[in-house]
């Protein structure tokens, strides 16, 4: 049993204290946004992140997860701290590091009677190579010699959404280390959860975190832009995406084409990793390219929504779903953002309404009044010209051919995430348009030589 901290109160900060106490350690957990402290000591998560809330509830009744506000006194109480602050973008693409370097810098020296032991700081947020290397600089020019304190990098690859089954299935545990002894101990203690570890060195644990997104980032937009070639060549991309996914080589994950990568972490990770390569001189061409290819996607939606419906400045259109992806309410660079963006730079008086089943409160921050948010499906759809389906909810695939036809203006769907079933939906007469297939269109509305009709 181990006394942890955790700094940072974010989905990764919490999952991570809230795991390691059911694994039976010992963790304090701070945040500097006291009202979120508050919630979580009155066992509220202020996220929708699934079995995160009963995970915290067990391990705070049973005492072993406690929550404040001061991190001033957390080397002298804990022998790991976990850093997982926030490192945001900056306009230049940059990682904004004041979280990280403010908590480092609040942490108070531990008296010389109690030392002796080696305290361990481990950076799970993502930041730039060489980051735990100044940490470590910037805390012993601080601290009195007798406080011996190690920084070290243990990256975290969970995801929003899956965020409690990521931490107790981890994929890998990589653990960056100056020192063999400490990269073993803390093997030790990761040995609880399964999947495998491996013990490095800082800086290719820190870029490990980078490149894993990056490529994650540059094979969505490779799939995007071969769905994109698809459209303009007859070819249907979901045939594909299947075919690319049976070569073993390339695997059948993250090639979904749709409205592209959002969230707090593929967008920015992918800028600051071409910063920094810049910087480095190694730069990062095809990382670069799959960011600007990201960006693009929401317009290419609306064009084709342009293709399919005339005049939309004079018509109603209706998003489903707002959140980045379906299980969170995050919409953190969301796609929904930039095509309501998108909508309303070009087409000024164009009704929008909007319906997400956890991020309708997010919404009602994050997107210009004038879109309507409304409480279901239903509601949103309700009068609609057309359509868009932006977040791959389950209970949209779940609305009946009749539903969109009685609910809808005009039955139009742009389906953003080709997660309807376009055929079944053409059958009674819905106009299903996908990513990278041909547009399935009910027969009777189809001119000769038409893909789309326009009405
Ligand atoms: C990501 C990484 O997956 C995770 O390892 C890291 O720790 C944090 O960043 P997350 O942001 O939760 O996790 O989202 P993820 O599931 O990776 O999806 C990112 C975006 O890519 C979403 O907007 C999703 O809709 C999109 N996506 C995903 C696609 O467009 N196509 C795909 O095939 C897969």
């Amino acid at each position: 049993m181990m006394k942890m901290a955790v700094v940072g109160a974010g989905i990764v900060g919490l999952t991570t204290g809230a795991g390691f106490a059911d694994l039976g350690h010992s963790v304090h957990c701070v945040d500097i946004d006291t009202g979120k402290i508050a919630q979580l000591s009155r066992g509220v998560v202020p996220y929708h992140e699934p079995g995160l809330e009963a995970l915290i509830t067990r391990n705070a009744s049973s005492g072993r997860l406690t929550f404040g506000h001061d991190s001033s006194k957390l080397l002298q109480e804990a022998d790991l701290v976990f850093l997982s602050v926030g490192t945001p973008s900056c306009d230049t693409g940059e990682m904004s590091l004041a979280a990280l370097w403010s908590a480092i810098d609040q942490m108070e020296a531990w008296p010389e009677s109690e030392s002796g032991n080696r305290k361990i700081i481990a950076i799970k947020s993502t930041v730039p190579i060489g980051t735990a290397e100044r940490a470590e600089t910037r805390l012993r020019s601080r601290l009195p010699e007798h406080c011996l304190v190690e920084v070290v990098s243990i990256p975290e690859f969970m995801r929003e959404g899956t965020a409690v089954r990521d931490f107790f299935e981890p994929s890998r545990m990589v653990i960056g280390s100056a020192s063999a002894e400490t990269g073993e101990r803390l093997k030790q203690l990761h040995q609880r959860l399964p999947g495998p570890i491996m013990v490095t060195d800082r800086r290719s644990a820190e870029l490990a975190k980078l490149a894993a997104n990056a490529s994650l980032a540059v094979k969505i937009s490779f799939a995007n832009e071969i769905a994109a070639l698809a459209e303009q060549t007859g070819a249907d991309y979901p045939a594909v995406a299947h075919s690319l996914g049976l070569d073993p080589r390339i695997g059948p994950h993250f090639l979904a084409a749709g409205l592209g990568f959002g969230g707090s972490c593929l967008p920015k990770d992918a800028r600051a990793l071409v910063r920094i390569a810049d910087e480095a001189g190694a730069p990062q061409t095809l990382v670069e390219a799959a960011v600007r290819a990201n960006a693009m996607l929401p317009l290419r939606m609306v064009r084709k929504l342009e293709a399919a419906l005339s005049d939309p400045s004079r018509r109603r259109v209706a998003l489903l779903g707002l959140a980045f992806k379906p299980g969170t309410d995050d919409m953190r660079e969301a796609p929904s953002l930039r095509l309501v963006a998108e909508l309303n730079r070009r087409h000024p008086g164009i009704t929008l309404t909007a319906y997400d089943p956890e991020a309708n409160h997010t919404a009602r921050k994050a997107l210009p009044s004038a879109v309507t948010i409304c409480e279901s499906a239903e509601e949103a759809l309700r009068g609609a010209d057309a359509a868009i389906l932006v977040t791959e909810w389950r209970e949209f695939r779940q609305i009946k051919a009749d539903d969109f036809k009685n609910w809808m203006n005009r039955p139009i769907i742009m389906d953003g995430r080709n997660a309807l079933d376009a055929a079944a939906l053409n059958a009674q007469g819905v106009v299903c348009i996908g990513v990278g297939r041909l547009p399935v269109v009910p027969e009777n509305a189809r001119k000769a030589g038409d893909f789309v009709p326009k009405v």
